[in-house]
């Protein structure tokens, strides 16, 4: 083929530019360099510095911002090649508002997230907040011990209504005492006698969709939507076998980190990184050769599996657990429900993630711990306070080496030098993770 001149006009370009240029079939794209002499320039797999004065102009008119149709072109043509030949997105993926945008409107109010664990809400009026695309929510267990979702929003003068989590018997506002019980219902509103047409019977919170699958709790905005069981009714063989229903919990945290949800996601899906950022503490437990995948790519969620060897300290069948047998004792699960429900699913505990997008560069982090029943039962005394102290200290642990390279990422894909590259067989969840943003996004 004969090689096509690009031409790029080099006056009027500014230090850390970024554009692309529709070229045949190609998306070209490039930056300036901080040498005022240079350009680089290249496609997803292959880049290069361009003197400036070889360049000559062409369609760009001084700088073209990267199109946010540019950068799904680019995830989509990953996401289409077979896994040997895909690459990591495109930097501006992670940190293009438009994208975000497009996100919320396709991801964040279409389908389902998780806000944890049924086992959480154990008591009636047990209840805890969420935001389902910037919608806030609660989720409480009512009186007829049937895990609901309502939005968070007073429906007098739009305060905001619960905070964390607790219990309680009813909901009061905090503003002026607007009372609405564990259905909804406004149940109490003062000095409203002189209001015309005031009823509270006609005043209820609006119920937000809400499923428990093995026991997690999802919530939707959309009424269409398929539900979690059809969803996951692929996984539901995998996960059931481990009981996970009967966890129990005993650590929950919300965070926020400085990084883009799908950098977090993306972190989560792949073993790649275990032994050499989780060297401290997990990377020797889990051999890369014995991990395994799903063989067919499902739409809605990715898991991979983990062998452990036999001198892990979590993470094996306790001697009273009966119903996981042969090498399902040392085995975990891994699911990621797309979009950001991800979790570590093993014999003796679970711990799981649940992410929200707080703009291009937050991400509010849900973190729990559960452990299974036999675990729970052997524990007791001090011998428990020290066995949860360890744990704790150790998903802290973990925790921080995880959040010391997903920010770190992030840092890097604002750099003018930031481009995609080529992907490892064991970031084969990714690669899942890419067809469903293609999916969503394209
Ligand atoms: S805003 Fe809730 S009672 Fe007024
Ligand atoms: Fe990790």
């Amino acid at each position: 083929m004969r090689p096509v001149r690009l031409s790029v006009r080099t006056s009027g370009f500014q230090p850390e530019k970024r554009g692309s240029i529709p070229l045949r079939d190609a998306i070209v794209f490039f930056h300036t360099t901080g040498d005022a002499n240079a350009i680089r320039l290249g496609n997803h797999q292959s880049c290069g510095i361009v003197p400036k004065n070889v360049a000559t102009v062409a369609k760009i008119q001084d700088e073209i911002p990267m199109k946010k149709n540019d950068i799904i072109q680019q995830l989509v043509a990953s996401a289409n090649a077979p896994l040997p030949r895909a690459t990591s997105a495109h930097p501006l993926l992670y940190r293009d508002a438009e994208i975000a945008q497009l996100e919320h409107e396709r991801i964040w109010t279409q389908d389902w997230l998780c806000v944890g664990l049924a086992a959480e809400l154990k008591e009636t009026g047990d209840y805890i907040t969420f935001s389902v695309g910037n919608e806030p929510i609660f989720t409480v267990r009512d009186a007829d011990q049937v895990i609901r979702s309502f939005s968070n929003i007073c429906r007098h003068r739009m305060m905001i209504l619960l905070e964390g989590s607790g219990n309680t018997n009813r909901v009061v506002c905090p503003y002026h005492a607007w009372t609405y019980a564990l259905d909804g219902q406004l149940i109490g509103a003062g000095h409203m006698e002189r209001t015309e047409g005031f009823d509270k019977s006609d005043i209820c919170l609006p119920e937000v969709r809400t499923e428990v699958w093995n026991g997690w709790i999802y919530v939707t905005l959309n009424q269409d939507a398929p539900t979690v069981r059809d969803c996951l009714s692929d996984l539901n063989p995998i996960v059931a076998a481990y009981k996970l229903d009967e966890y129990v919990p005993v650590l929950k945290e919300d965070h926020i980190w400085d990084t883009n949800w799908k950098l977090l996601a993306e972190n989560f899906m792949e073993s790649y990184h275990l032994p050499t950022a989780h060297k401290a503490t997990l990377g020797g437990w889990l051999p890369l050769d014995k991990s395994g995948f799903p063989d067919v790519v499902n739409g809605a969620f990715t898991y991979q599996t983990f062998e452990k060897t036999d001198d892990a300290t979590y993470g094996v069948a306790h001697a009273d657990n009966t119903h996981l047998h042969g090498v399902w004792r040392k085995t975990s699960v891994m699911p990621t429900v797309f979009p950001s429900h991800m979790y570590v699913l093993a014999p003796d505990h679970c711990w799981y993630l649940s992410l929200r997008p707080n703009g291009t560069g937050q991400v509010h982090v849900r973190f729990g711990v559960a452990i299974a029943p036999e675990v729970d039962a052997a524990l007791t005394g001090l011998e428990r306070h020290k066995w949860m102290s360890e744990l704790t200290h150790f998903f802290d642990h973990v925790n921080k080496e995880d959040r010391f390279v997903v920010e770190g990422i992030f840092a890097g894909s604002g750099a003018s030098l930031a481009a995609p590259g080529q992907l490892s067989w064991l970031e084969r969840e990714i690669h899942d993770f890419q067809k469903y943003l293609a999916a969503k996004l394209r």
